[in-house]
Protein backbone atom coordinates (compact mmCIF):
# COMPACT_ATOMS: atom_id res chain seq x y z
CA UNK A 1 0.00 0.00 0.00
CA UNK A 2 1.30 3.51 -0.77
CA UNK A 3 1.46 6.10 1.82
CA UNK A 4 -1.05 8.13 0.41
CA UNK A 5 -4.66 8.32 1.87
CA UNK A 6 -6.57 5.19 0.19
CA UNK A 7 -10.67 5.31 0.56
CA UNK A 8 -12.97 2.18 0.55
CA UNK A 9 -15.04 2.25 -2.54
CA UNK A 10 -15.87 -1.28 -3.19
CA UNK A 11 -17.75 -3.20 -0.89
CA UNK A 12 -18.14 -7.25 -1.52
CA UNK A 13 -21.26 -9.12 -0.56
CA UNK A 14 -21.17 -12.58 -0.38
CA UNK A 15 -24.42 -13.82 -1.10
CA UNK A 16 -24.10 -17.40 -2.75
CA UNK A 17 -25.21 -19.47 0.62
CA UNK A 18 -27.98 -21.95 0.16
CA UNK A 19 -29.64 -21.01 3.16
CA UNK A 20 -31.12 -24.28 4.16
CA UNK A 21 -31.55 -22.96 7.54
CA UNK A 22 -35.23 -21.19 5.92
CA UNK A 23 -36.06 -23.93 4.26
CA UNK A 24 -38.99 -24.38 2.50
CA UNK A 25 -38.61 -20.42 2.56
CA UNK A 26 -35.44 -20.64 0.19
CA UNK A 27 -36.40 -23.48 -1.73
CA UNK A 28 -36.47 -20.65 -4.93
CA UNK A 29 -35.68 -17.78 -3.75
CA UNK A 30 -32.37 -16.45 -1.73
CA UNK A 31 -32.29 -16.42 1.93
CA UNK A 32 -30.81 -12.44 1.15
CA UNK A 33 -34.47 -11.71 0.13
CA UNK A 34 -35.92 -12.41 2.95
CA UNK A 35 -37.69 -9.11 4.26
CA UNK A 36 -37.52 -7.48 7.53
CA UNK A 37 -40.81 -5.89 7.49
CA UNK A 38 -40.75 -4.25 4.03
CA UNK A 39 -37.24 -4.42 2.88
CA UNK A 40 -34.89 -7.62 2.15
CA UNK A 41 -31.82 -8.06 3.74
CA UNK A 42 -29.80 -7.88 1.16
CA UNK A 43 -30.76 -4.01 0.36
CA UNK A 44 -30.26 -3.69 4.21
CA UNK A 45 -26.51 -4.20 3.92
CA UNK A 46 -26.29 -2.22 0.08
CA UNK A 47 -27.78 0.81 1.78
CA UNK A 48 -25.20 0.56 4.73
CA UNK A 49 -22.02 0.46 2.34
CA UNK A 50 -23.79 3.55 0.55
CA UNK A 51 -23.99 5.39 3.98
CA UNK A 52 -20.62 4.72 4.25
CA UNK A 53 -19.63 6.36 0.70
CA UNK A 54 -19.36 2.64 -1.18
CA UNK A 55 -20.39 3.05 -4.60
CA UNK A 56 -19.27 -0.23 -6.54
CA UNK A 57 -21.01 -3.03 -5.01
CA UNK A 58 -19.89 -6.63 -6.23
CA UNK A 59 -21.82 -9.67 -5.87
CA UNK A 60 -20.86 -12.83 -5.17
CA UNK A 61 -23.52 -15.25 -6.49
CA UNK A 62 -24.82 -18.66 -7.55
CA UNK A 63 -27.29 -20.67 -8.34
CA UNK A 64 -31.36 -19.30 -7.68
CA UNK A 65 -29.57 -16.06 -6.93
CA UNK A 66 -31.48 -13.96 -10.04
CA UNK A 67 -33.90 -12.39 -7.69
CA UNK A 68 -30.67 -10.73 -6.23
CA UNK A 69 -29.54 -9.27 -9.49
CA UNK A 70 -33.29 -8.02 -10.68
CA UNK A 71 -33.84 -6.25 -6.88
CA UNK A 72 -31.42 -3.91 -8.25
CA UNK A 73 -32.63 -3.54 -11.86
CA UNK A 74 -34.72 -1.58 -13.92
CA UNK A 75 -38.51 -2.78 -12.99
CA UNK A 76 -39.58 -1.73 -16.27
CA UNK A 77 -43.34 -2.77 -15.93
CA UNK A 78 -43.70 -2.02 -12.48
CA UNK A 79 -42.36 1.48 -13.18
CA UNK A 80 -44.43 2.41 -16.29
CA UNK A 81 -47.59 0.87 -14.18
CA UNK A 82 -46.75 3.04 -10.83
CA UNK A 83 -46.15 6.20 -13.18
CA UNK A 84 -49.69 5.36 -15.12
CA UNK A 85 -50.99 5.22 -11.70
CA UNK A 86 -49.54 8.23 -10.42
CA UNK A 87 -48.17 6.04 -7.27
CA UNK A 88 -45.04 8.63 -6.76
CA UNK A 89 -44.26 7.88 -3.26
CA UNK A 90 -44.02 4.31 -4.25
CA UNK A 91 -42.27 5.09 -7.51
CA UNK A 92 -39.69 7.18 -5.58
CA UNK A 93 -39.34 4.12 -2.87
CA UNK A 94 -38.47 1.94 -5.96
CA UNK A 95 -36.28 4.51 -7.44
CA UNK A 96 -34.22 4.73 -4.48
CA UNK A 97 -32.93 1.41 -4.62
CA UNK A 98 -30.20 1.71 -6.79
CA UNK A 99 -28.93 5.34 -7.18
CA UNK A 100 -27.79 6.34 -9.97
CA UNK A 101 -23.79 6.87 -9.10
CA UNK A 102 -24.39 3.42 -7.42
CA UNK A 103 -22.84 0.62 -9.49
CA UNK A 104 -23.84 -3.39 -9.42
CA UNK A 105 -21.21 -6.26 -10.43
CA UNK A 106 -22.34 -9.88 -10.29
CA UNK A 107 -19.92 -12.34 -10.45
CA UNK A 108 -20.33 -16.33 -9.81
CA UNK A 109 -19.03 -18.66 -7.05
CA UNK A 110 -19.19 -21.62 -8.81
CA UNK A 111 -18.92 -24.40 -5.90
CA UNK A 112 -19.92 -23.68 -2.23
CA UNK A 113 -16.35 -23.75 -0.95
CA UNK A 114 -16.77 -20.87 1.79
CA UNK A 115 -16.79 -17.47 2.63
CA UNK A 116 -12.97 -17.63 2.09
CA UNK A 117 -13.35 -18.71 -1.79
CA UNK A 118 -16.33 -16.37 -2.17
CA UNK A 119 -14.23 -13.73 -1.26
CA UNK A 120 -11.41 -14.85 -3.50
CA UNK A 121 -14.03 -15.04 -6.43
CA UNK A 122 -14.31 -11.14 -6.01
CA UNK A 123 -10.28 -10.53 -6.49
CA UNK A 124 -10.42 -9.54 -10.20
CA UNK A 125 -13.27 -6.87 -9.51
CA UNK A 126 -11.77 -6.06 -6.25
CA UNK A 127 -8.19 -5.71 -8.15
CA UNK A 128 -5.64 -3.67 -5.83
CA UNK A 129 -7.35 -2.08 -3.37
CA UNK A 130 -8.77 -1.87 0.21
CA UNK A 131 -12.41 -3.28 0.21
CA UNK A 132 -15.40 -3.93 2.44
CA UNK A 133 -17.37 -7.40 3.46
CA UNK A 134 -20.58 -7.36 4.43
CA UNK A 135 -22.47 -10.20 5.00
CA UNK A 136 -26.07 -9.95 4.69
CA UNK A 137 -27.65 -11.83 6.82
CA UNK A 138 -25.71 -10.07 9.51
CA UNK A 139 -28.34 -7.38 9.68
CA UNK A 140 -26.78 -4.65 11.66
CA UNK A 141 -28.67 -1.12 12.59
CA UNK A 142 -26.18 2.09 14.65
CA UNK A 143 -26.37 5.49 14.05
CA UNK A 144 -23.92 6.37 12.02
CA UNK A 145 -24.19 2.76 10.55
CA UNK A 146 -21.78 0.59 11.00
CA UNK A 147 -19.38 0.37 8.21
CA UNK A 148 -19.55 4.40 8.32
CA UNK A 149 -18.03 3.51 11.68
CA UNK A 150 -15.64 1.72 9.97
CA UNK A 151 -14.56 3.34 7.45
CA UNK A 152 -14.15 6.16 9.38
CA UNK A 153 -11.98 4.10 11.16
CA UNK A 154 -9.93 3.11 7.99
CA UNK A 155 -9.33 6.87 7.25
CA UNK A 156 -7.14 7.09 10.57
CA UNK A 157 -5.65 3.28 10.61
CA UNK A 158 -4.93 2.54 7.01
CA UNK A 159 -5.56 -1.50 7.86
CA UNK A 160 -7.71 -4.39 8.01
CA UNK A 161 -10.70 -3.52 10.28
CA UNK A 162 -13.27 -6.36 11.59
CA UNK A 163 -16.48 -5.59 13.55
CA UNK A 164 -16.50 -7.22 16.65
CA UNK A 165 -19.16 -7.93 19.27
CA UNK A 166 -19.07 -9.44 22.90
CA UNK A 167 -20.99 -12.59 23.33
CA UNK A 168 -21.89 -15.76 25.77
CA UNK A 169 -19.26 -17.89 26.24
CA UNK A 170 -21.50 -20.89 25.02
CA UNK A 171 -21.82 -19.17 21.65
CA UNK A 172 -17.73 -19.28 20.46
CA UNK A 173 -18.40 -22.30 18.22
CA UNK A 174 -20.84 -19.84 16.16
CA UNK A 175 -18.16 -17.48 14.93
CA UNK A 176 -14.39 -16.08 14.67
CA UNK A 177 -12.79 -15.38 17.91
CA UNK A 178 -10.73 -12.81 18.48
CA UNK A 179 -7.19 -12.98 20.68
CA UNK A 180 -5.95 -9.46 20.82
CA UNK A 181 -5.13 -6.05 23.28
CA UNK A 182 -6.24 -2.64 23.41
CA UNK A 183 -5.11 -0.38 21.45
CA UNK A 184 -7.96 2.35 21.90
CA UNK A 185 -11.08 2.69 23.07
CA UNK A 186 -13.87 0.19 21.17
CA UNK A 187 -10.11 -0.77 19.55
CA UNK A 188 -8.58 -4.17 19.94
CA UNK A 189 -5.27 -5.25 17.89
CA UNK A 190 -5.49 -8.45 16.73
CA UNK A 191 -2.77 -10.71 17.84
CA UNK A 192 -5.03 -14.17 16.89
CA UNK A 193 -7.88 -15.15 15.37
CA UNK A 194 -9.90 -18.23 14.97
CA UNK A 195 -13.13 -19.99 13.43
CA UNK A 196 -15.94 -21.14 15.89
CA UNK A 197 -13.48 -22.72 18.65
CA UNK A 198 -15.43 -24.84 21.37
CA UNK A 199 -16.02 -22.86 24.45
CA UNK A 200 -13.26 -24.88 26.13
CA UNK A 201 -10.54 -23.39 23.98
CA UNK A 202 -12.07 -20.27 22.66
CA UNK A 203 -9.55 -17.57 23.46
CA UNK A 204 -11.69 -15.12 24.28
CA UNK A 205 -15.76 -14.39 24.05
CA UNK A 206 -14.59 -11.30 21.37
CA UNK A 207 -16.66 -12.69 18.01
CA UNK A 208 -16.22 -11.41 14.46
CA UNK A 209 -19.74 -9.81 13.39
CA UNK A 210 -20.20 -10.05 9.38
CA UNK A 211 -18.16 -6.64 8.52
CA UNK A 212 -14.67 -6.61 7.40
CA UNK A 213 -12.29 -4.27 5.72
CA UNK A 214 -9.82 -5.80 4.38
CA UNK A 215 -6.62 -5.05 2.47
CA UNK A 216 -6.20 -6.56 -0.75
CA UNK A 217 -3.19 -8.37 0.41
CA UNK A 218 -5.85 -10.65 1.75
CA UNK A 219 -6.31 -12.36 -1.61
CA UNK A 220 -2.42 -14.06 -1.57
CA UNK A 221 -3.47 -15.21 1.43
CA UNK A 222 -6.93 -16.71 0.36
CA UNK A 223 -4.93 -18.32 -2.44
CA UNK A 224 -3.27 -20.72 -0.61
CA UNK A 225 -5.81 -21.11 2.30
CA UNK A 226 -6.20 -24.72 2.54
CA UNK A 227 -9.54 -26.13 4.08
CA UNK A 228 -10.40 -24.96 7.57
CA UNK A 229 -13.64 -25.48 9.92
CA UNK A 230 -16.19 -27.39 8.04
CA UNK A 231 -14.22 -28.19 5.46
CA UNK A 232 -14.55 -25.07 4.38
CA UNK A 233 -11.62 -22.02 3.29
CA UNK A 234 -12.42 -19.80 5.74
CA UNK A 235 -11.89 -15.81 5.36
CA UNK A 236 -11.31 -16.14 9.06
CA UNK A 237 -7.80 -18.42 8.48
CA UNK A 238 -6.93 -15.82 6.11
CA UNK A 239 -6.99 -13.30 8.15
CA UNK A 240 -5.16 -14.86 11.12
CA UNK A 241 -2.43 -15.61 8.07
CA UNK A 242 -2.22 -11.92 7.34
CA UNK A 243 -1.58 -11.07 10.78
CA UNK A 244 2.11 -12.13 10.56
CA UNK A 245 2.46 -9.46 7.71
CA UNK A 246 -0.23 -6.83 8.74
CA UNK A 247 -1.67 -5.35 11.27
CA UNK A 248 -5.71 -6.00 12.06
CA UNK A 249 -7.41 -4.39 14.48
CA UNK A 250 -10.96 -5.46 15.64
CA UNK A 251 -13.91 -2.67 16.61
CA UNK A 252 -16.13 -2.97 19.07
CA UNK A 253 -19.20 -1.06 16.45
CA UNK A 254 -21.69 1.32 18.12
CA UNK A 255 -24.99 -0.62 17.55
CA UNK A 256 -27.47 -3.62 17.57
CA UNK A 257 -26.64 -6.97 15.20
CA UNK A 258 -29.85 -9.52 14.16
CA UNK A 259 -28.43 -12.89 13.67
CA UNK A 260 -30.98 -13.04 10.63
CA UNK A 261 -29.22 -16.42 9.32
CA UNK A 262 -31.08 -18.00 12.19
CA UNK A 263 -35.08 -18.28 12.34
CA UNK A 264 -34.96 -16.39 16.02
CA UNK A 265 -32.66 -13.29 14.96
CA UNK A 266 -35.13 -12.89 11.62
CA UNK A 267 -38.12 -12.54 14.37
CA UNK A 268 -36.04 -10.62 16.77
CA UNK A 269 -35.45 -7.82 13.94
CA UNK A 270 -38.72 -7.93 12.35
CA UNK A 271 -40.13 -7.58 16.04
CA UNK A 272 -37.93 -4.30 16.69
CA UNK A 273 -37.52 -2.37 13.55
CA UNK A 274 -41.24 -2.94 12.73
CA UNK A 275 -41.42 -1.20 16.35
CA UNK A 276 -39.94 1.25 14.62
CA UNK A 277 -41.08 1.50 11.34
CA UNK A 278 -42.55 4.95 10.29
CA UNK A 279 -45.40 3.49 8.67
CA UNK A 280 -46.67 0.50 11.33
CA UNK A 281 -45.02 0.85 13.97
CA UNK A 282 -47.54 2.70 16.06
CA UNK A 283 -50.18 0.18 15.15
CA UNK A 284 -47.77 -2.60 15.63
CA UNK A 285 -46.72 -1.72 19.32
CA UNK A 286 -50.45 -1.03 20.12
CA UNK A 287 -51.21 -4.91 19.05
CA UNK A 288 -48.28 -6.33 20.39
CA UNK A 289 -49.62 -4.46 24.10
CA UNK A 290 -52.92 -5.71 23.46
CA UNK A 291 -51.29 -9.45 23.13
CA UNK A 292 -49.44 -8.84 25.75
CA UNK A 293 -46.57 -9.12 24.05
CA UNK A 294 -45.08 -6.18 24.74
CA UNK A 295 -44.12 -4.31 28.19
CA UNK A 296 -45.70 -0.70 29.01
CA UNK A 297 -43.09 1.53 27.44
CA UNK A 298 -42.64 1.60 23.72
CA UNK A 299 -39.70 3.49 22.40
C1 LIG B 1 -19.18 -16.16 9.21
C2 LIG B 1 -17.70 -16.15 9.56
C3 LIG B 1 -17.50 -16.01 11.07
C4 LIG B 1 -18.24 -14.76 11.55
C5 LIG B 1 -19.72 -14.84 11.16
C6 LIG B 1 -20.45 -13.55 11.51
O1 LIG B 1 -19.74 -17.37 9.72
O2 LIG B 1 -17.09 -17.34 9.07
O3 LIG B 1 -16.14 -15.90 11.36
O4 LIG B 1 -18.09 -14.66 12.96
O5 LIG B 1 -19.86 -15.05 9.75
O6 LIG B 1 -21.82 -13.68 11.25
P1 LIG B 1 -21.19 -17.92 9.24
O7 LIG B 1 -22.21 -17.19 10.06
O8 LIG B 1 -21.30 -17.63 7.79
O9 LIG B 1 -21.15 -19.39 9.55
Amino acid sequence: MTHEMIRVSKAVFPVAGLGTRFLPATKASPKEMLAVVDKPLIQYAVEEAYAAGIREMIFVTGRNKRAIEDHFDTAYELEAELIAQGKNSLMALVEEIKPNDMDCVYIRQPKALGLGHAVLCAERLVRDEPFAVLLADDLMVGTPPIMKQMTDLFAQYQCSILALQDIPPEHTGRYGIVQGKPLATDLIKITGLIEKPHPSVAPSTMAVAGRYILTPSIFNRLRTQTRGAGGEIQLTDAIAALLAAEQVLAYRYKGQRYDCGSKLGLLQANVELGIEHSDIGEEFSAWLKSKKLFGTSTK
